[in-house]
């Protein structure tokens, strides 16, 4: 009979680190196809990882990383990602947005997203931020899960038919408020 597994955590990576970095082009490419990916991926984390205004948000089982969430400021991103979803430019430039969030697949379906999501969301409350935002695709169930974790803090939530940075599959736009903001309007 299996063990259970240990608890995974989250913590926060402030700078550049090598084996963070292979971790994270492991679990990327286990969870994308190679042409939703970066022609350079590695260079493209490197890229996002020695800005400080980003936030990478690791989830650990022992020394091993399970998981991983990327948050930018909105306003880094905005004027890319409105090519495609113009709706976005509507959005406080106070936001932030999960850029890329996957896990290892013997670790899904335990609780890693959502664990990561929740310290995302806490994360976003202590940088003062108004809204977190995230394009969530429907067949992989995370806009299911974001509307059922987030119920109640979500301010924002529109459907985008194809959405051409995953395969141009079914997605929704969904943001919600930290905990301190939850009182305040968009
Ligand atoms: C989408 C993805 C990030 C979800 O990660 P995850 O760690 O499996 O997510 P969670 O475990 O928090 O939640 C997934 C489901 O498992 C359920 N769950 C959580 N803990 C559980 C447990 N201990 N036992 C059984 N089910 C559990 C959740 O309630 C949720 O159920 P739902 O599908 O009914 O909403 C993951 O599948 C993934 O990496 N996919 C590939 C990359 C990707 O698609 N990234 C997102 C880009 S849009």
């Amino acid at each position: 009979m299996p063990c259970s597994p240990p608890t995974p955590f989250c913590s926060r990576i402030a700078d550049s680190d090598a084996s963070v970095l292979r971790s994270i082009l492991t679990t990327e490419s286990e969870s994308f196809p190679r042409d939703w990916q970066f022609p350079d991926t590695a260079k493209y984390f490197q890229s996002l990882m020695v800005k400080p205004e980003n936030c990478f948000i690791c989830c650990y089982a022992g020394s091993a990383i399970v998981g991983h969430l990327v948050l930018v400021p909105l306003r880094a991103v905005k004027c890319e990602l409105s090519k495609s979803d113009p709706q976005i430019l509507a959005l406080p430039d106070t936001a932030y947005y999960i850029e890329t969030l996957a896990v290892r697949k013997r670790w899904r379906r335990r609780g890693v997203a959502s664990s990561m999501l929740i310290e995302a969301t806490g994360e976003v409350g202590k940088r003062h931020g108004q809204l977190l935002g995230m394009h969530a695709r429907v067949s992989n169930g995370l806009n299911r899960l974001a509307l059922h974790l987030f119920k109640g803090s979500i301010v924002v939530n529109y459907k985008i038919d194809r959405w051409p940075w995953t395969g141009n599959e079914e997605s929704n736009f969904l943001a919600w408020t930290p905990p301190n903001r939850s009182s305040e309007t968009t």
